[in-house]
C-alpha cells in the first residue's frame, strides 16, 4: 500500500512505469531526472524547445485508486500558450519542465519526447605520457613492535620509509590514522602505503598492492564524462559519461548563474547533483573495470569557470556580471571527502586553473593536450560545446576567448533538433542536381531508411552542419541564409511560417512527420556559426596574422562534424583542409595527462597565467564582423580552399532565380 507522503505527491510516467513521491511545487521535468525517466530536456527547461511535451492521463491510478489528472499540475505558462496546439491543450497535453506538480499524476511521455540513452561522444584518445602521477605505492616491510623496540606506528612506518626510499617530513592523512594500526599488523607488518606528492599518506593497505586508479573528469555544461586510468600502467581502464543533471537548471552557464542567483539553495542543489553525478559515474566506471571505488586514490577535474565554480560549491554570481572575474584562477587541491566524493577516502582531487570569467579549466585541459605553445604554426583551436571557447596563437604569444554559440549546434531552437542520441540523423548528404536527400542515424547500419531499419527522430548538431552545407552546395540556400525558390523539388515548399526543406519524409521517421529545416533553423545556425567565425576574425587581428596554419577542433561536437561541412558553413576562417583536425575531446585528455604527469599540472599553471583572454563583446569592431560572418561562408572574407566546392553550387544556380 502506497502511503501519503506529507507535500509530496505520487507521479507515474508512462510507459516506463516508473514512480515516486515528488515535493510539491516541483515540475515534471524535474520528477522525470529525478526517477530517472527518459525524457527531453534540450534547453534546460526553459520553455524554449518545446520537446519536453507530455502527456497527463485523467482518471484512477491503478490499484490505488488515486485519482489523477492535469487538475493536478500549475496552469499553463505563457510558454505552453505559445507551444502547444489547440488540440493538443485539449488533449492534455503540457510541457513537462512547466508545469508543476499539485497532486497526484500520470505522466504518460510520447515517443517524440524521448531522448533514448544519449551519445556522450568524449572517449579518450591516445596521448604518449610519461608517467609520473602525483600518487605513488611503496611497499615496505617492517620489525614487529616489541618491548626492546615500542616504537609507535606511525614512527616506525615513517623511519622504514626514510630508510629504504629516502623519504622524508611525512605526514599522513587523519581517516588513514584511524586505520593504521589495523592495517599493520593484518599481513605480518607488511604494507603498501600510498604517498601524494611523496609528502601526506593517503591510503594504507595490508600486504602488496601494486595497482592503483586515478579518475579524471571533465565536467561539461551539457555532458560529463570520467576516465578510470591505472596510475601504474596509465591506460583507461574504464570510462564512463552521463548527461550534467544540472541541465534542469538552464541549458547554458548564463541560465546556471541566473537560476543560483534567483534561489537561495540553488548553489548548493547544483553543486550536489553534479558531486552525485561524479559519484555515479566513479562506481559504474570501477564496476567496469572489476575494482573498488576505494581504488580511486586520485582524480583530476576539469570544466568551463562555471562549472568549475559549482563543484567547488563557489557562488559562480561574479561570472554573471562584469567584469565577469572567478573567485579563483590558480590550481587547487583538495580532499575528495570534504566535496563529497566517495573514492578512497584520503584522495585528494586535483583542480586545473582557470584563464578567466568565461575560460577555464578545460580549455586549459585543451592547451596542455595540444600543446599550441610549443609549435611555431599558428593554430586556432575550436573548443565547440554549449560555449564556443577559441585559442589562437603559438609559442610566442596565445590568445584566448568564448563566444556565445547558442545552443543550436545542440539541437535546441532547431525545430526537429535533438541531442546526439540513437535515431538522430547524424549525416546528410544531397544530390546537387536532384535534390534528393541521403542521410545516415545514429544506430543505423546504413545510409538512408530501409525496411526495417532504424527510422529518424530529429536532426543533431554534426547531421545539422553537414544538411545546411550541403543545401549550399546544391543551391537550395543562398549565401544569405534565403532559401532558392521554386527549385522544382517538392522537398523544398513554402508554409505558412515560411519555406523548409524536407531532410526526412514522414515515412521515414519515428515521429510519422516530415523532419525539415526551416527559415529559423538556418537563422539560428548562421547566429552561432557567426558568433564563433566573428571571434577567431577579431583574435586574428588582435594577433596581427592574416592566415590560419592549422584548426583543431575539440569538443565532442567538433569530433563529430565532417571538416569539409564545417568549412563550407564558414565556422572558421579559410584553412586548408588537410590542416583541419579533429582531436576528440581534448579537455578531458587534458584532465588525463594531469592526473597521470605532475609536470602536466605545473605547464597547466604557467600556461594558464600565460595566455592572454580578450573580451570579444566589447571589442567595437565585433557587430561588424559578426553581421558579415553571418553569410555562408562570410560576406566579404576569401576561402580559395572552398572555391572547388562553390563550383557545384555555382553551376547549379539560376540566374535570376526568385527568393523568399
Ligand atoms: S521546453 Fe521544456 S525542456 Fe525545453
Amino acid at each position: 500500500m502506497i502511503e501519503d507522503k506529507k507535500d509530496k505527491y505520487l507521479v507515474t510516467f508512462r510507459p516506463s512505469g516508473k514512480r515516486g513521491y515528488i515535493e510539491a511545487g516541483r515540475s515534471v521535468g524535474e520528477a522525470a531526472l529525478e526517477l530517472g525517466v527518459d525524457l527531453e530536456n534540450i534547453c534546460g527547461g526553459r520553455g524554449v524547445c518545446g520537446k519536453c511535451r507530455v502527456r497527463i492521463k485523467e482518471g484512477l491510478l491503478g490499484r490505488h485508486d488515486i485519482k489523477t489528472g492535469v487538475k493536478g499540475l500549475s496552469p499553463l505558462t505563457d510558454s505552453e500558450r505559445k507551444r502547444l496546439t489547440r488540440q493538443e491543450k485539449s488533449d492534455g497535453y503540457r510541457l513537462a519542465c512547466q508545469a508543476r506538480i499539485y497532486d497526484n499524476i500520470t505522466v504518460f511521455v510520447p515517443e517524440e519526447s524521448r531522448v533514448g540513452k544519449q551519445i556522450v561522444r568524449k572517449a579518450a584518445t591516445e596521448r604518449a605520457v610519461n608517467l609520473e602521477p602525483a600518487v605513488k605505492k611503496y611497499y615496505v616491510e617492517m620489525k614487529p613492535a616489541s618491548l626492546e623496540e615500542p616504537q609507535a606506528d606511525w614512527e616506525r612506518l615513517q623511519a622504514e620509509l626514510k630508510k629504504r626510499f629516502g623519504l622524508d617530513n611525512l605526514i599522513i592523512d587523519y581517516t588513514v590514522l584511524l586505520n593504521l594500526r589495523k592495517a599493520m599488523r593484518l599481513n605480518d607488518w607488511k604494507v603498501t602505503v600510498t604517498l601524494w606528492m611523496n609528502r601526506e599518506v593517503i591510503k594504507i593497505e595490508p600486504g602488496f598492492v601494486d595497482k592503483g586508479y586515478g579518475l579524471a573528469v571533465d565536467i561539461g555544461t551539457t555532458t560529463m564524462v570520467g576516465y578510470l586510468c591505472d596510475l601504474s600502467g596509465g591506460e583507461v581502464a574504464a570510462s564512463d559519461s552521463m548527461i550534467n543533471p544540472q541541465v534542469i537548471y538552464g541549458a547554458d552557464v548564463m541560465s546556471r548563474i541566473t537560476y543560483i542567483m534567483a534561489n537561495d539553495s540553488g548553489l548548493e542543489r547544483a553543486h550536489r547533483a553534479v558531486i552525485k553525478a561524479i559519484n555515479q559515474i566513479a562506481r559504474r566506471a570501477a564496476l567496469q573495470a572489476g575494482v573498488k571505488r576505494e581504488d580511486i586514490v586520485d582524480v583530476s577535474v576539469v570544466g568551463n569557470t562555471c562549472m568549475h565554480h559549482i563543484f567547488l560549491s563557489i557562488d559562480p554570481s561574479g561570472l554573471g556580471q562584469s567584469p565577469f572575474t572567478p573567485a579563483i584562477h590558480h590550481s587547487l587541491d583538495i580532499k575528495a571527502r570534504d566535496l563529497g566524493l566517495k573514492i578512497s577516502p584520503g584522495a585528494y582531487v586535483h583542480v586545473l586553473p582557470i584563464e578567466a570569467g568565461f575560460v577555464g579549466a578545460d580549455n586549459v585541459g585543451v592547451l596542455i593536450a595540444e600543446e599550441p605553445h610549443k609549435q611555431n604554426d599558428i593554430m586556432l583551436i575550436i573548443d565547440i560545446g554549449t560555449n564556443g571557447e577559441l585559442v589562437l596563437g603559438n609559442r610566442k604569444r596565445l590568445i584566448s576567448s568564448s563566444c556565445a554559440t547558442g545552443p543550436a549546434f545542440e539541437g535546441a531552437q532547431i525545430k526537429y533538433g535533438m541531442c546526439a542520441a540513437p535515431e538522430a540523423i547524424e549525416k546528410v548528404k544531397i544530390d546537387p542536381v536532384t535534390k534528393e536527400v541521403h542521410f545516415k542515424v545514429i544506430g543505423g547500419a546504413d545510409w538512408d531508411v530501409d525496411s526495417g531499419a532504424v527510422k529518424a527522430k530529429g536532426i543533431c548538431g554534426s547531421g545539422i552542419v553537414d544538411a545546411v552545407a550541403e543545401m549550399l552546395k546544391a543551391g537550395i540556400l543562398q549565401r544569405s541564409g534565403r532559401f532558392n525558390i521554386d527549385l522544382g523539388t517538392p522537398r523544398l515548399r513554402r508554409t505558412e511560417k515560411g519555406p523548409e526543406f524536407v531532410i526526412a519524409w514522414a515515412n521515414e521517421t519515428a515521429i510519422g512527420q516530415d523532419i525539415t529545416l526551416c527559415q529559423g533553423d538556418i537563422r539560428a545556425v548562421q547566429l552561432a556559426k557567426g558568433a564563433m567565425y566573428a571571434g577567431a576574425k577579431l583574435m586574428m587581428c588582435r594577433l596581427g596574422v592574416a592566415r590560419l596554419d592549422k584548426v583543431v577542433l575539440a569538443g565532442a561536437f567538433g569530433s563529430y562534424i565532417d571538416k569539409e561541412s564545417a568549412l563550407t558553413l564558414g565556422l572558421f576562417p579559410d584553412c586548408p583542409l588537410e590542416d583541419i583536425y579533429s582531436v576528440g575531446n581534448a579537455a578531458g585528455d587534458g584532465a588525463r595527462l594531469a592526473l597521470l604527469n605532475m609536470d602536466k599540472r605545473s605547464e597547466a599553471d604557467e600556461i594558464a597565467r600565460e595566455v592572454e583572454y580578450i573580451e570579444l563583446a566589447v571589442e567595437p569592431d565585433f557587430a561588424t564582423q559578426f553581421s558579415q560572418a553571418m553569410y555562408f561562408p562570410h560576406k566579404k572574407d576569401e576561402f580559395p580552399h572552398l572555391s572547388e566546392l562553390f563550383q557545384a553550387k555555382k553551376n547549379s544556380e539560376v540566374k535570376g532565380m526568385k527568393t523568399c
